[in-house]
């Protein structure tokens, strides 16, 4: 097929099982991460997928760094926007510090991403921008005022630009994944996810990465071009939009 794409926070987590699976369908595929070059290292060892390391939050280094990842790769027709990061508190407790990471990594993230690469897909008449939003930015959510409010953010992003790439073969759609099974959620104090988090999934039971990563590769797919603007809601009936 000979398509590039490139995941943000794509060695560990929801992202890890994203870039496997656009990698076994086909995709040249290269992973960002922030800090955890451990990890980083042995995702590449053990899948043969390039990492970059750069901070979504810094426009400049994002710039600099697809600039590199796509000459060492090619150009980037598939963008999966799926680092994030939890600052969680209770509004009145919550810091402008923990309001700023968050909404810098969660929705100016996505903006430093996308707007660098967006160009190219313009001129070359295809694209494909897939958001990884949240449940909670859907329904918002108690003690993540700043994590929802940016999640929400995104999904207003997905619909305003698909308007705009729309003749330019490009789609914009967002994922909202309801509870999936990754270290963010294992940070979750157990009792809480017990007693209080899963009985709240109709389906009985937290979402696998993968089940994530399915989404994905068929809104890459050429069979997904009609579907732009979109949100696709996997979260094990707890919420309906
Ligand atoms: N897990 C869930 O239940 C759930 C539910 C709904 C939505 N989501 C969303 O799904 C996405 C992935 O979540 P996850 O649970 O897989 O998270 P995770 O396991 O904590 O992994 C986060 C990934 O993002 C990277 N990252 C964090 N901050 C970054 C930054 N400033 N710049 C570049 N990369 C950064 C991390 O890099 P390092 O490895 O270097 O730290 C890591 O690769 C997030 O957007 C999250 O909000 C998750």
């Amino acid at each position: 097929m000979g398509r590039v794409a490139l995941v943000t926070g794509g060695s560990r987590g929801i992202g890890e099982a994203i870039s496997k699976a656009l990698k076994d369908a086909g995709y040249t595929v290269a992973a960002t991460y922030a800090g955890n070059d451990e990890k980083a290292a042995a995702f590449t060892e053990a899948t043969g997928i390039k990492t970059y390391k750069w901070d979504v939050g810094d426009y400049e280094a994002c710039a600099a760094g697809i600039a590199k990842a796509e000459e060492e790769n090619g150009p980037i027709d598939v963008l999966v926007n799926n680092a994030g990061i939890t600052r969680d508190a209770m509004f009145h407790r919550m810091t402008p510090d923990q309001w700023k990471q968050v909404i810098d990594t969660n929705l100016t993230g996505v903006f430093n991403m996308t707007h660098p690469i967006w160009p190219g897909m313009r001129d070359r008449k295809f694209g494909r921008v897939i958001n990884i939003s949240s449940i909670n930015g859907q329904k918002g959510q108690a003690g993540q005022v700043n994590y929802s409010a940016a999640k929400a953010g995104d999904l207003g992003f997905t619909k305003a630009l698909a308007q705009e790439g729309a003749r330019a073969g490009i789609t914009v759609n967002a994922i909202c994944p309801g509870y999936i099974a990754t270290e963010m959620v294992k940070a979750i104090d157990e009792k809480v996810l017990n007693e209080r988090i899963i009985p709240q999934i109709p389906v009985g039971r937290l979402g696998e990465p993968e089940e994530i990563a399915r989404c994905v590769v068929f809104l890459a797919s050429d069979d997904a071009g009609f579907i732009t603007g979109s949100t696709i809601t996997a979260n094990g009936a707890q919420f309906f939009v």
